[in-house]
């Protein structure tokens, strides 16, 4: 495995590669890698000839209140993660490489509207942050492949979105969310939270369930049932964000004939944001 901090060097490594028919997977990461990163991993090395994973703490997406100084940077660890995964290359840039100037001056890639609602109303440069690293990562590497976990179900969108909006040659594939035991989805972020705390995150997941059964069983009244969630969740410590039954296809507002649903949500404990999400497909109402 290479480990490459350089963009030239990179793409000289991947040269004769690509003259040479391979198809490159690409993994974009922020490091610190868990089961849900390395599932990201076997995806691309079962579906691509060639594993890029980049390692880029992202200035850009973290407001200024957010954890960027204390987000956990484990490279070492994560070497050695993707070495027994046999990946190909490891694309670590520093800050400079990716943003040799002024940030502020910097072009930007925005997806409107998608990227203004659920996270994005807490988070305002979140998703931009997102979309402009990422539209530079895949001019950086050219994949053919890339891949994005559906546990950041709305970055997933707007990445497909963008690919599409500006003809960008790569198929996006989402991968399935991977899970602690409890059903706590797993995050970098849950490095933050103490075992008796993350013991009680998966409550977050647990009520995504429930709510689910709820619309399963022909519950109507979403924003009836979707603060019900948000109440049992700040009456068991969390303090919730946002709680929300959308269209899966692109987070619309469900309407009547809608099958295909999602339920987002965002919840702090203690400092910590967590998030999570679950799709399912309502059963068709019944004719009279
Ligand atoms: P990061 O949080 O490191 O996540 C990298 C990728 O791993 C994302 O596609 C994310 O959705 C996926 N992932 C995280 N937890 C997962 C889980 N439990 N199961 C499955 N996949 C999971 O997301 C980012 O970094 C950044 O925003 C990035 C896209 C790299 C741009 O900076």
């Amino acid at each position: 495995m290479r480990i490459i901090k350089d963009i030239a060097s990179l793409q000289t490594f991947l040269k004769p590669l690509k003259q040479a028919a391979k198809t490159i997977g690409f993994v974009p990461t922020m490091g610190n890698l868990h089961d849900g990163h390395l599932s990201l991993v076997e995806a691309s090395k079962k579906q691509a000839d060639i594993t890029v994973v980049s390692i880029f703490v992202n200035p850009a997406q973290f407001g200024a209140n957010e954890d960027l100084a204390t987000y956990p940077r484990t490279f070492e660890e994560d070497c050695r993660q993707l070495q027994q995964l046999q990946a190909d290359v490891v694309f670590a840039p520093d800050n400079k490489e990716i943003y040799p100037d002024d940030v502020k001056k910097h072009t930007q890639v925005k997806i409107s509207h998608l990227s203004e609602q659920l996270c994005g109303i807490t988070r305002p440069v979140f998703f931009q942050g997102i979309t402009t690293v990422v539209c530079k990562l895949f001019n950086i590497v050219q994949p053919d492949l890339a891949f994005f976990g559906e546990k950041d179900y709305q970055q997933l969108l707007c990445i497909k979105q963008m690919v599409n909006d500006l003809y960008i040659p790569v198929a996006i594939i989402g991968v399935p969310t991977v899970r602690e035991e409890s059903g706590l989805a797993m995050s970098s972020r849950n490095n933050y939270l103490s075992a008796e705390k993350k013991q009680k995150a998966a409550l977050l997941q647990q009520q995504l369930q429930w709510l689910c059964a709820q619309v399963q069983a022909g519950g109507k009244d979403y924003t009836n049932l979707e603060d019900q969630v948000k109440q049992q969740l700040d009456n068991t410590g969390f303090k919730s964000d946002y709680i929300s039954i959308r269209r899966q296809s692109d987070l619309a507002t469900p309407e009547k004939n809608d099958n295909e649903l999602i339920i987002l949500a965002a919840a702090m404990l203690d400092n910590t944001r967590l998030i999570d999400n679950i799709t399912f497909k309502k059963k068709d109402e019944l004719c009279n």
